[in-house]
């Protein structure tokens, strides 16, 4: 006779405590503690144990375990197929994290409808209809594709009932969009809260774990993890994928932020087409397309995002404070790294900011939070308080310090390279008591130590 008890779990971080308490003691969130009835369930182990079915595990020498890396299931999808590291690693289970509606079930369905050409693919969904999947893979579908043999689709929500189509369909890859929508009756939670998500996650690990599938598991969760929160599920998994991205706007950058079978801080750049995401192969161009030229505060940022450099416009405005509370809003950049970026201004350069409100944009709805882009931050606004245009064939790299000091970013060549490769001419970096790199022919390297002298080499060719 199973027994049953409540216990609070934080929705935020999953700690659970016997009693209610307003504020998690591990994450601080506030009214973040659910009530949840667990049933109280015989330790299976322990079962198993004294019936004697308990598999032993064997130590084998280093040298005789076959390594699965060259068996990966190769993803046509370029960008995706890089941020994953290669392809589909046979028995790994991925989480894909994101704001609803951003475009997850989109990248899944044209991921399977590619993949399934050589794998069976089974794509579970609990958000919509077979008949609306159809819908949308007709739209993905290039015209004159015949849709793949080997993928198969359900709606279904009950974990017990897809364990049981698993084992009918025989897929070498699964999807389960959504997390948050499956359950097992077993548990007396509902379908979302923190029990259910890490227990049909921990049965998909299982299962791709013992039978060598490749599980994707849809999450909406945001990086805060305000939904049973991707903590819960982080350590579960092999790899964390985000797919994030300005809703309004239509590119979308999918990071890794966990990979247990490649890279970490890989990161793929897509467009949200008519007919699905669409690869972004040069996102740099992409990001600078329209540009103004000679535009008062507007300056170009060189970020690298995993292995590869990204050029972004920053524009930054200052306009006169009107209640004597200067304001700070910044979009694609931090809030305190502009408050401090604003307190070094006026402190180093001796512009009074603290009369100005200023705003700070990321051209594309990118977000940078990289030390790197602060040189570009700076002079974005310094351009718009002067009204002075940057010269549009310079770059801007560097981090800026407390003592209005340059610092030189890591993997300085794969930026300076990447700037040269799109045409621009100019580029002022930190001087570095390193031994200098050997610029690319035809980028012109400036090397300042601080930021006064950056500004002054910056606005001297202005004339002005
Ligand atoms: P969706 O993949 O349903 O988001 P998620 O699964 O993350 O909640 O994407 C929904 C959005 O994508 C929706 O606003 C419509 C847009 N979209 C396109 O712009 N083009 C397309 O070809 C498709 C399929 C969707
Ligand atoms: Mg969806």
């Amino acid at each position: 006779m199973p027994r049953s008890f409540s216990r609070f779990v934080c929705q935020q971080c999953g700690r659970v405590s016997a009693s209610y308490m307003g504020k998690c003691p591990q994450c601080n969130a506030f009214n973040s503690m659910v009530e949840e009835i667990v049933a109280d369930e015989a330790p299976s182990r322990s079962v198993a144990s004294k019936a004697g079915v308990v598999t032993r595990s064997k130590p084998q020498k280093i040298g005789d375990i076959t390594s699965s890396a060259e068996k990966r299931i190769q993803v046509p999808i370029g960008e995706f197929s890089r941020v994953l590291g290669g392809g589909i690693v046979p028995g790994s289970l991925v989480l894909i994290g994101g704001d609803p509606g951003i475009g997850k079930s989109t990248l899944m369905l044209q991921m399977t409808l590619e993949v399934s050409r050589g794998a069976r693919t089974l794509y579970v969904t609990g958000e919509e209809s077979e008949q609306q999947i159809k819908m949308r893979a007709d739209r993905l579908l290039a015209a004159g594709t015949a849709f793949p043999d080997s993928l198969m689709i359900v709606n279904e929500t009950s974990m017990p009932v897809i364990m049981n189509h698993i084992r009918d369909v025989q897929p070498q890859v699964i999807i389960i969009d959504s997390i948050q929508t499956v359950y097992d009756a077993d548990f007396d939670s509902s379908a979302g809260s923190v029990t259910q998500v890490r227990e049909c996650s921990s049965q998909l690990r299982e299962l791709a774990k013992s039978q060598n599938i490749s599980v994707f598991l849809i999450g909406h969760v945001t990086k805060e993890g305000v939904i049973a929160g991707p903590r819960v599920l982080e350590h579960i998994v092999d790899t964390v994928l985000y797919l994030e991205g300005d809703r309004y706007q239509s590119f979308r950058l999918l990071r890794s932020v966990k990979n247990r079978f490649g890279t970490t801080a890989e990161v793929g750049v897509f467009e949200m087409a008519g007919t699905g995401l669409r690869e972004v192969t040069n996102p740099s161009e992409a990001f600078l397309a329209e540009r103004l030229f000679n535009a008062p505060g507007s300056s170009i940022a060189v970020t690298v995002e995993g292995t590869r450099p990204l050029l972004v416009e920053v524009q930054g405005l200052t306009s006169a404070a009107q209640f004597g509370n200067a304001r700070r809003t910044p979009n694609g950049v931090d809030y305190n790294r502009l408050l401090m970026l604003s307190a070094v201004i006026t402190r180093r350069l001796g512009l009074k900011m603290i009369e100005q409100d200023i705003f700070v944009n990321v051209v594309g709805g990118i977000k940078i939070d990289e030390p790197a882009a602060d040189l570009a931050i700076v002079m974005a606004i310094v351009s718009s308080y002067r009204d002075i245009p940057l010269q549009a064939d310079t770059v801007f790299i560097g981090e800026i310090g407390l003592a209005g000091e340059l610092r030189m970013p890591a993997q300085l060549s794969i930026r300076l390279k990447e700037a040269q490769k799109l045409g621009f001419r100019k580029a002022i970096i930190p001087q570095s008591n390193l031994a200098g790199e050997n610029p690319p022919k035809g980028l012109e390297v400036i090397k300042v130590r601080s930021l006064y002298q950056a500004i002054e080499k910056a606005f001297e060719s202005t004339g002005k």
